[in-house]
């Protein structure tokens, strides 16, 4: 079990890489560190990224006090793990995973598209160095927005420092309707709850495969919702993850922003090829909208997961 020393493991939102990497790490019963990148903001700095690290570290410390304990600019102090990010004693990336590779550890960082940044280049340099010399340490990274993940590793390009690096990848599909069923009427029998095979099949007809969904429509409806209900709250909630996408790209500008909106809206409402987007685009603004604007806002679209040819990966994105 984890051979490779880059494990990346890719799939929509909710189709449980968070689960599985949890699942797979306790199982192994090698010593591990998790850092969700998410919890990273956009341009963020290597203070953030080393504010990551200290609680990585800290919430592992039994099984590396050992290790830790002898790193220069590294204090332990009391149940925290305290990195030095500046001046005399700071620990460079790749120094701490020398050190850390004197014992067997997984290194796992969620949602790692999101190291995207100013630091790219520094945190790539580290794990290639981590990959050329220190074969102790095994990193699993794992990515809902797979494209930008693709990007941030970059392996086929030869000025990147990840260069050739073996990636070993493992994609995460939905589940097949016969399972979708399956895992509904399984969580009902534990609830004790009879459910009817017409509730079931119209949950997994909304949900398609994807777990982290059936599992939320799953909980509204055994706090006695409505099969509707359940469709609408859940929709919400996408809308809502839909609404902070279309709001970060304001920072961008306010038109790109709206032109975000304004391709989902038409992709969401059969826009299937380029030529019929561009056109309900320019239709929906009144503008003869730049080729190369709206290729790029489509090509975010796919690198972000959230469609491929002009589909929508997820039906609840796609209601909402
Ligand atoms: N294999 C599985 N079996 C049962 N439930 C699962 C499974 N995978 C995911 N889930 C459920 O789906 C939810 C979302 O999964 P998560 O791992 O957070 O997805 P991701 O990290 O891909 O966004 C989890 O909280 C869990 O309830
Ligand atoms: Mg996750």
């Amino acid at each position: 079990m984890f051979i490779d020393l880059i494990i990346i493991l890719t799939g929509v939102r909710r189709i449980g890489k968070t689960s599985l990497l949890l699942v797979a790490l306790h199982e192994s019963k090698i010593p591990y560190i998790i850092l969700d990148a998410r919890k990273l903001r956009e341009n963020y700095a290597l203070k953030d990224l080393y504010s990551l690290l200290s609680e990585a570290l800290s919430s592992s410390l039994d099984k590396l006090k050992d290790v830790l304990r002898k790193i220069r600019g590294i204090s332990i102090m009391g149940n925290y793990v305290e990195i030095s990010w500046r001046g005399r004693s700071y620990v460079s990336l790749a120094d701490l995973f020398d050190h850390l590779n004197e014992k067997r550890i997984i290194i796992a960082i969620d949602e790692a598209q999101r190291l995207r940044g100013p630091l790219s280049k520094e945190i790539k340099n580290a794990i290639a160095h981590a990959y050329d010399y220190d074969r102790n340490l095994t990193f699993i990274l794992t990515g809902s927005e797979i494209g930008l993940l693709h990007d941030f590793l970059d392996v086929e390009d030869n000025s990147s420092p990840l260069y050739s690096r073996y990636c070993y990848e493992i994609k995460l599909e939905r589940f097949k309707e016969s399972l979708s069923k399956e895992f509904l009427k399984r969580g009902f029998e534990e609830f004790k709850l009879k459910v009817d095979d017409a509730v079931v099949s119209e949950i997994v007809k909304t949900f398609d495969g994807i777990p982290g969904w059936l599992t939320l429509a799953g909980n509204y409806y055994l706090a006695r919702r409505s099969v509707e209900q359940v469709k609408e709250m859940s929709i919400r909630l996408a809308v809502n993850e839909i609404e902070n996408l279309i709001e970060s790209k304001r920072k961008i500008s306010e038109i790109t922003s709206r032109r975000y909106r304004e391709a989902l809206k038409c992709i969401s409402e059969g826009a299937n090829s380029w030529s019929k987007l561009h056109e309900c685009v320019s239709e929906k603004e009144g503008t003869t909208i730049s080729y190369s604007v709206l290729d790029n806002i489509l090509r975010q679209l796919e690198n972000m997961s959230i469609i491929s040819s002009y589909e929508f990966l997820d039906p609840v994105y796609k209601e909402a």
